[in-house]
């Protein structure tokens, strides 16, 4: 089996979102492993979004994921679940996403864009390992 992290937003907790969108990774034969809804503090956003840091947007970005508290998630599934998470995701700007994504179903503003997935291997373990540190040696 292979696992991903997955994280319900803050505006996905506040519009009262997380069951649908939970609903369509387990629809889909995806399986929770852990669940939690936290407040991401601002040393854990700067971690997890170290890739952004220096960007235009990445002040933004923490100031939103900081805001409010998100479910915070390892889903489980066969080979390559990060791919199969970002399918159901769709892109990153909601406006653009396709109907019948999460993002295309559900938002229209980009950084409002209600749910986090991993974006490849490395980084689903990267990313479980920084939220889920008892979980990272499964
Ligand atoms: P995420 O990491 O949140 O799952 O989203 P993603 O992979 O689809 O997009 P990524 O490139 O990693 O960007 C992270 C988040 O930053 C915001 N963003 N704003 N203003 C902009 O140009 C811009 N670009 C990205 C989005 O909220 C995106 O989810
Ligand atoms: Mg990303």
């Amino acid at each position: 089996m292979n696992r991903t992290l997955v994280i319900c937003k803050p505006d996905a907790v506040e519009r009262g979102l997380v069951g649908e969108i939970v609903r369509r990774f387990e629809a889909k034969g995806l399986r929770l492993v852990a669940a939690e809804l936290r407040r991401v503090d601002e040393e854990t956003a700067a971690l997890h979004y170290e890739e952004h840091q220096g960007k235009g947007f990445y002040k933004e970005l923490v100031t939103f994921i900081t805001r409010s508290p998100a479910m915070v998630m390892v889903v489980e599934g066969p080979a390559d679940t990060w791919q199969i998470v970002r399918t159901l995701m769709g892109p990153t700007d909601p406006a653009q996403a396709p109907p019948g994504t999460i993002r295309g179903d559900l938002g229209t503003v980009l950084t409002e864009n209600l749910v986090h997935g991993s974006d490849s291997a490395v980084s689903a373990a990267r990313e479980i390992a920084i939220f889920f540190p008892d979980l990272a040696a499964d």
